[in-house]
């Protein structure tokens, strides 16, 4: 596929890095940029609540942001997409908006981002909810069989299953419409964490058959601080919201608040607006590009980083052998050099960015008793072949001469 460099600022400066941390943020095109500068220059007003230009201006775009939104998830209603400010945002909105009783049962995977576990985690401590986690293969590829145990063995109190589709620590995707199936036979609802699913593929609501999705605009060529959650509209109008106040009511007395229907009575307090309309503008750039194409390339680029690492000493890979199960993820242990020396010098040698810890999965790592984490190089679209190439070839030198 083409990259598209020339939409990237970044990428055209001087000493451009190669930007291989893609599944913590991604680059911003130009539109995107242009669509916030636009915002504070032109028309930096209140939507949804002031009727000047400004603020129907506003209004208009937002709305507009929200459609474009919706239908790049398939939603069926723009009523359905609630702006946040991230994934994690997302999640507690679900996780803190439902009521439950103790006993309630949750089911995660055992390679979730903290995101996706500890808003469940907290729900038992404050709760009594009963969070149990789904083992997967060795090769941390989804274990239907276990699943399948651990929803039978919840007796009939399986209320949330509650998995990303895609691992932020391997690339590992999960088979979220069979597992929606069996969710729903036993008569749990699905929420997916889509943080690192919706930059990199096809992901469209309805054929997953999913009821909440969360995910985060800022890994999505969109600006920080914005994350979407889309919920069936039956189900978001049942929750209650994490954050009350202006925007969050139809009208209100000294005793009493009358909650305004979704996506209002979750989006409290004075928005922000150059995020929502720079969303917008993100979501049209992604809409442009062939989805499943971006994901064949991240693969392709995955199979350029595998061949030139997985036989270094002292690197080994998470996840499954073929990148073509690890999408444009290639996260090493490394067993002889440090994780963070060798991202640090992956950079000063090389201008190559990549991540290094734990990557905010604590759990699997403290399990495995990986306590150094691992070293993540993540590609997207406008990565090049040449890129990832740089990436092995200079893991390459740090080990031998390092390790
Ligand atoms: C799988 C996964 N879930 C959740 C998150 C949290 O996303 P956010 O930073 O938008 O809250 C991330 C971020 O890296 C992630 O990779």
């Amino acid at each position: 596929m083409k990259q598209r460099r020339d939409d990237f600022p970044t990428l055209l400066q001087e000493h451009a890095p190669a930007y291989l941390d893609n599944a913590c943020v991604t680059l911003k095109p130009q539109t995107v940029i242009d669509a916030i500068t636009e915002y504070y220059t032109q028309h930096p007003g209140c939507g949804g609540r002031s009727v000047h230009r400004y603020g129907t201006k506003v209004s208009r775009m937002v709305a507009s942001a929200r459609q474009t939104l919706s239908t790049f998830i398939g939603a069926h209603d723009p009523k359905e997409v609630v702006f946040t400010r991230n994934a994690t945002h997302s999640i507690n909105q679900i996780a803190h908006g439902m009521s439950w009783s103790p006993g309630d049962v949750v089911l995660t995977t055992d390679r979730e981002h903290n995101s996706n576990l500890v808003p469940w985690l907290q729900l038992e401590q404050e709760q009594g909810i009963d969070h149990r986690v789904v083992p997967s293969h060795e090769n941390n590829t989804f274990d239907m069989e276990a699943f399948e145990a651990a929803c039978a063995e919840a007796n009939g109190r399986l209320k949330m299953v509650a998995m990303s589709h895609v691992g932020n620590l391997d690339g590992v995707t999960l088979p979220i419409k069979d597992i929606a199936k069996v969710a729903h036979d036993h008569g749990a609802l699905v929420a997916v964490d889509g943080a690192q699913s919706t930059p990199h593929m096809n992901v469209d609501v309805q054929d997953l058959g999913i009821d909440f999705l969360s995910f985060s605009i800022h890994k999505m060529c969109g600006p920080s601080g914005m994350g979407g959650l889309w919920g069936r509209y039956e189900l978001l109008d049942q929750l209650r919201t994490i954050q009350s106040g202006g925007q969050t009511v139809s009208s209100s007395t000294y005793t009493d608040a009358m909650w305004a229907p979704p996506p209002g009575r979750f989006e409290g307090g004075l928005g922000n607006f150059s995020g929502m309309i720079a969303t917008g503008a993100a979501i049209e750039y992604l809409a442009q590009l062939d989805m499943d194409a971006v994901h064949e390339h991240e693969v392709k680029l995955n199979r350029i980083m595998t061949a030139g690492v997985k036989d270094l000493p002292g690197v080994e890979i998470i996840g499954p052998k073929d990148p073509a199960g690890r999408g444009g993820i290639c996260s090493l242990l490394m067993h002889s050099v440090p994780a963070h020396d060798a991202a640090l010098l992956l950079d000063e040698a090389a201008g190559v960015m990549v991540r290094s810890g734990q990557h905010c999965v604590h759990s699997w790592f403290e399990n495995k008793g990986y306590t150094e984490g691992s070293l993540r190089a993540s590609a997207y679209f406008y990565n090049t072949e040449e890129e990832v190439k740089l990436f092995a070839d200079t893991l390459d030198e740090i080990v031998h001469t390092m390790g």
